[in-house]
């Protein structure tokens, strides 16, 4: 990257002076801390690409303030419509078909003729959107392939401070939004997310298919192996072996020797979400060859905390 060390802005105006400069920001949403940048301008958009090092073929969020802003850019009706009303603000992600010759760039939707449209439940997300006028593409603020970042220290430490941070502390949800598109057949399920799929459910009434792995693979950006720290991972352990780091669920087992951290005591998966990148982030920093990671329950958001930990096992080229 060629970008030199740079300022945070102090607030939402210094923030939202950047982005309709036509310059990048990070700023925080519920899910995870986001690279923004207008997706109205094809040169904020290719700074985000670049910033990242992410292939050019897997389109961006685009992060509305509200559901208008969000209909101006995205034909949100029937089904999805309902679910918008029903989930946002909220951690739900909707891939709609695009409005044509709405401003969006084609590069933030990667020529597609769908676009993935979000409005957060952050209101510092939202009014900073508000602030800009215009829909901020906004893909997790991590080089690509890395684990996610749930605070400001993650993405300066991740970026050595060559982006701007708008800091709004932590994220309370910490995996990202789960992403639904609805087809003839109902709704679908593209990536499990902050909203567990049962909760969409119950709340419509209606099943919700989950893409298959290799459709899910065959779809823009689900590539199987993400989120990956420098170590390996071990998954569903009950317990380390000699040398490895131990990401525990409830209860770390008795006598572990190496580095340990329960990423939640009472088995509560909330906790768990929130703590799982921040948690992975530490491990690796201790410089340990593999980390095994303790059994997940898979129902509620543990459908998507065993979805980040399959990716980020998952083997690299
Ligand atoms: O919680 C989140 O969703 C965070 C915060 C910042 O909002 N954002 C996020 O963005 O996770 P990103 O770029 O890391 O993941 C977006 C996913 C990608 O897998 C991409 O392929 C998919 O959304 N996507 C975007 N547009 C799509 C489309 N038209 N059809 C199918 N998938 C799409
Ligand atoms: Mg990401």
């Amino acid at each position: 990257m060629s970008y030199q060390p740079v300022a945070d802005p102090a607030s939402i105006e210094e923030a939202a002076a950047l982005l309709r400069a036509g310059r990048i920001c990070a700023f925080p949403t519920e899910t995870v801390y986001g690279l923004g940048g207008d997706a109205t301008d094809p040169d904020a958009v290719l700074e985000i690409f670049a910033a990242k090092g992410r292939p050019r073929f897997n389109p961006l969020i685009a992060h509305c303030a509200d559901l208008d802003m969000a209909r101006r850019f995205g034909r949100i009706e029937g089904l999805a419509l309902e679910l918008a009303e029903r989930f946002w603000p909220g951690p739900l992600t909707l891939v709609v078909p695009l409005v044509e010759a709405s401003g969006l760039s084609d590069i933030a939707t990667a020529g597609l003729k769908t676009v993935a449209l979000r409005v957060p439940a952050r209101p510092l997300a939202r009014d900073l959107i508000a602030s800009v006028g215009r829909p901020l593409a906004a893909p997790s603020a991590n080089p690509s392939g890395r684990l996610s970042p749930t605070s400001a220290e993650h993405v300066r430490a991740a970026f050595e401070g060559r982006v701007p941070v708008l800091d709004g502390g932590p994220c309370e949800a910490g995996v990202e939004s789960t992403i639904v598109t609805v087809g003839p057949d109902g709704i679908t399920q593209l990536r499990a997310g902050a909203l567990p799929r049962e909760e969409i459910e119950a709340a419509m009434g209606v099943a919700v298919a989950v893409a298959s792995h290799d459709a899910a693979i065959s779809a823009p950006g689900m590539l199987k192996s993400h989120y990956a720290p420098g170590a390996k991972l071990r998954l569903a352990a009950a317990a380390p072996e000699p040398g490895e780091a131990y990401l525990g669920f409830g209860r770390l087992p008795e006598g572990i020797e190496g580095e340990a951290l329960d990423l939640s005591p009472h088995g509560d998966l909330r906790e768990a979400a929130r703590n799982l990148f921040g948690f992975l982030a530490r491990l690796d920093e201790t410089g340990c060859a593999r980390i095994a990671v303790a059994p997940i329950p898979r129902e509620g958001l543990g459908e998507a905390i065993n979805d980040r930990l399959e990716r980020a096992a998952a083997p690299r080229d």
